[in-house]
């Protein structure tokens, strides 16, 4: 089983951005814990992330035949990118949005995911944790046998 968890724009700051909404851990020690869990799972995982939101796109594209499901952390772009939500409906790879902080207990404007109608469902508020919960959620739609329910 394959996995490709994307991160969009700012996320590579994590460690040093806004502390205390989104933690002190950094991008590469996240990656590092879902590698771990990944492993534990026995699933493959691809991590990346990008500022543009063309990469993020282009890569959604890609995903179509390569992957069995995305994790995704479109950041800023989650709640202006029609680009990243047409690119989502265009195939047909199951898709989990999640978010390291609560987005609906933040500025209204962060209450609204344009992406959210194209995933699967949406997991916020957790920190880094989120993405475990979501590699756990996608395991467990993909394969009863393997999941964690
Ligand atoms: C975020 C929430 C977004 O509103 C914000 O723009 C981000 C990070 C999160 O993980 O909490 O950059 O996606």
């Amino acid at each position: 089983m394959k996995i490709l968890i994307l991160n969009g724009p700012n996320l590579n700051l994590l460690g040093q951005r806004e502390p205390e909404t989104y933690g002190r851990a950094t991008l590469g020690q996240i990656e590092a814990m879902i590698r771990k869990k990944a492993e534990q799972l026995g699933v493959d995982v691809d991590f990346r992330q990008s500022n543009h939101e063309g990469d993020l796109v282009t890569w959604i594209q890609q995903a179509q035949g390569s992957y069995d499901a995305i994790i995704l952390n479109a950041a800023a772009y989650t709640h202006t990118s029609v680009a990243i939500r047409d690119a989502l409906t265009a195939i047909k790879v199951l898709a989990i949005e999640v978010h390291l902080s609560n987005i609906h207990s933040r500025e209204p404007f962060r209450s609204s995911s344009m992406i959210a109608p194209a995933c699967k469902g949406q997991i916020s508020g957790f920190g880094p944790t989120s993405y475990l919960l979501a590699l756990e959620a996608a395991l467990s739609l993909l394969d009863k046998k393997t999941g964690p329910v």
